[in-house]
């Protein structure tokens, strides 16, 4: 599945990120959505696959695309046919206000597995701590945060004060921000994209150490399906504090809603592909760029049985005879 997979879910993320790029700092999100989410859905028709959206845009009554349970690939127009039977988990437009006001490290966001291998989490808040792959095993979600600062610090062979924390910049945040702070680690507060962030966490370079606190829990479910890849750790725990969302869990085949879930829990395939491409500039990707004669987009594919990491550059030309390609 991996291999003969890939490709195409390039394919998918490119096209998405190239649409939701088209309306960078247009001010409107849910139009950046819209389209971003039209793109993806078209490509993904031509996956050779018999796809089932596990994490997606929503329940089937509020999302007309991509939602929870939706049927996708080329198995949906050739029912005769056999295909890999695979699911999938998207965020069309992770960063959809980043997108809208023209700020970095919006992507584009697709992961793949055999049946089962992602957890089907609602949409509600989770818990996370993101860590790289020095630091596995070492940090633990109820733990204070200066402790697990300093483990951090410890397997990184460095210093507290040395250490940059991704931090959401969310109000709920303002006792773990006040706590980072005491033990003198440095912290990037962030608007929006707690999942490009932890995947920054997991890359050596990024200068991005950790990602601490509450987002999304589908966007958990993702960064795990890459960190598996990376060889990091998200630990995380579902917020279920109203009685709609441990209504919601529980359909979904949640019994303990207290549980921590580690890395292999939210995203235990055998067979994992992640592919994510930048939309607007970012720590790990670039964003597209529109040059005339067409578009340059930068993504990134992971697999996690074929072990390989791979950053694709592909520019899309334009279908005219006289298009000359430039080395840079
Ligand atoms: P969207 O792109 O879907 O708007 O999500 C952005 C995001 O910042 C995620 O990265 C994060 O997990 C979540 O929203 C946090 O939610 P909230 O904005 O409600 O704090």
């Amino acid at each position: 599945m991996e291999k003969e997979l890939s490709l195409e879910f390039l394919r998918v993320v490119e096209q998405a990120a190239i649409a939701a790029a088209r309306t960078m700092g247009l001010g409107d999100r849910h139009r950046s959505d819209e389209v971003c989410v039209e793109a993806m859905r078209k490509t993904m028709d031509d996956v050779q696959m018999d796809g089932l959206v596990v994490i997606g845009e929503g329940e089937r009554d509020e999302a007309p695309m991509l939602y929870i349970g939706e049927r996708v690939g080329a198995a949906v127009r050739r029912p005769g046919e056999k295909y890999p039977a695979v699911d999938i988990a998207v965020d069309p437009l992770e960063g959809t206000n980043l997108c809208a006001m023209g700020e970095p490290n919006a992507i584009s966001v697709l992961a793949a597995s055999e049946r089962g291998g992602l957890l089907h989490a609602p949409d509600v808040y989770m818990e996370k701590i993101v860590v790289p792959p020095p630091c596995k095993g070492a940090v633990d979600l109820d733990a204070p945060a200066a402790d697990n600062l300093k483990a951090i610090a410890r397997r990184l062979e460095r210093d507290v004060e040395d250490l940059v924390i991704i931090v959401l910049d969310r109000p709920r945040h303002e006792k773990l921000i006040s706590d980072i702070r005491a033990t003198g680690a440095r912290i990037k507060l962030i608007r929006d994209g707690d999942l490009s962030a932890g995947i920054a966490a997991a890359v050596r370079g990024t200068a991005v150490h950790a990602v601490m606190g509450t987002g999304g829990a589908p966007e958990g479910v993702l960064t795990a399906a890459a960190l598996r890849c990376l060889n990091g750790q998200i630990l995380g725990r579902l917020v279920l504090n109203k009685p709609e969302h441990q209504e919601r869990a529980a359909k979904m085949g949640i019994k303990d809603s207290k549980r921590v879930y580690d890395t292999e829990d939210l995203a235990p395939g055998k067979k994992i592909v992640f592919a994510a491409t930048g939309v607007t500039e970012g720590d790990l990707l670039r964003g597209v760029r529109f040059f005339g004669e067409g578009i340059r987009t930068h993504s990134m594919i992971l697999t996690l049985e074929e072990h390989q990491v791979r950053f694709i550059d592909t520019v899309h030309l334009e279908r005219r005879p006289d298009i000359s390609v430039r080395f840079v």
